[in-house]
């Protein structure tokens, strides 16, 4: 069964005690528990959140990791890290992270791996640029991205993936896409699992919304018969908006 999702993706915001204010106050919103509520803030809070949300329905998710164990690798986290912390999802391949930091499709798909060992669920994103809309090519980068990232993994594994939904042009501008839009990318994603594995995957799947998802555009997109949720940016920033997102299904 596909799962409605709210994940927010604090991105690289609030120090310590900015981090704790913030939850403290989301953990005082009627937050509907039938909502998968995830949370990913940046690394720094995550044992400490993980603390202040048992009891809560609210899950922690890193937004990246490194994909070995240990070793040489100055200035990166482990997946086992991550699991010691209680982390349970891991968003990968934001297209921050793919444009700032050269992480290309297949870099993230050893991280995928990864994540699956250790038993913790994979966000995968996706999106295509302004330009790759304009010039028609937003099919192709999606499904180019959508399989090298994901289609070595058999059945199982991937029914343990989310998969995110986020057109470039539409993170943190304020512009989103149209329910018309998103649903549109988001059925031909299915379509292509559907293609590869089968039928019944590609519907158990969940695939979020990704792109100025706030409370004033989130019931609309989420009424999207392939659209199950959202990963937001800059609205799961306030408590009361972040709320609101888990009651607009
Ligand atoms: P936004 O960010 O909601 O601020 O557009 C979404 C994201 O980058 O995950």
């Amino acid at each position: 069964m596909r799962k409605n999702i709210v994940a927010g993706n604090w991105k690289m915001n609030l120090d310590i005690n900015e981090g704790d204010t913030l939850l403290s106050n989301i953990l005082e919103q009627p937050i509907d528990s039938a909502v998968t509520t995830i949370i990913a803030p940046p690394f720094i809070h995550l044992e400490r959140f993980h603390q202040m949300l048992s009891g809560s329905n609210i899950a922690l998710a890193a937004q990246n990791c490194h994909n070995q164990v240990s070793g040489a690798y100055t200035g990166e986290v482990s997946v086992k890290m991550l699991k010691s912390v209680g982390v349970q999802y891991v968003i990968l391949g934001h297209s921050e992270r793919r444009d700032y930091f050269n992480e290309d499709s297949i870099t993230i798909s050893y991280k995928v791996n990864h994540v699956l060992e250790h038993e913790l669920r994979p966000i995968y994103c996706c999106g295509e640029s302004l330009e790759q809309r304009k010039e028609g090519v937003h099919f192709d980068t999606i499904e180019k991205q959508i399989k090298q990232g994901l289609f070595h993994l058999n059945e199982m594994e991937l029914r343990n993936c989310i998969i995110a939904y986020e057109p470039i042009w539409a993170i943190g501008t304020g512009e989103t896409a149209s329910p018309e839009q998103a649903q549109e990318i988001h059925e031909f994603i299915r379509s292509i699992i559907a293609k590869q594995y089968n039928p019944m995957v590609a519907e158990e799947i969940s695939i979020l919304y990704g792109g100025s998802v706030k409370p004033s555009n989130a019931r609309e997109l989420f009424a999207s018969k392939d659209i199950d949720g959202g990963l937001v940016g800059g609205a799961s920033l306030d408590a009361q908006s972040f709320g609101q997102l888990t009651n607009s299904f």
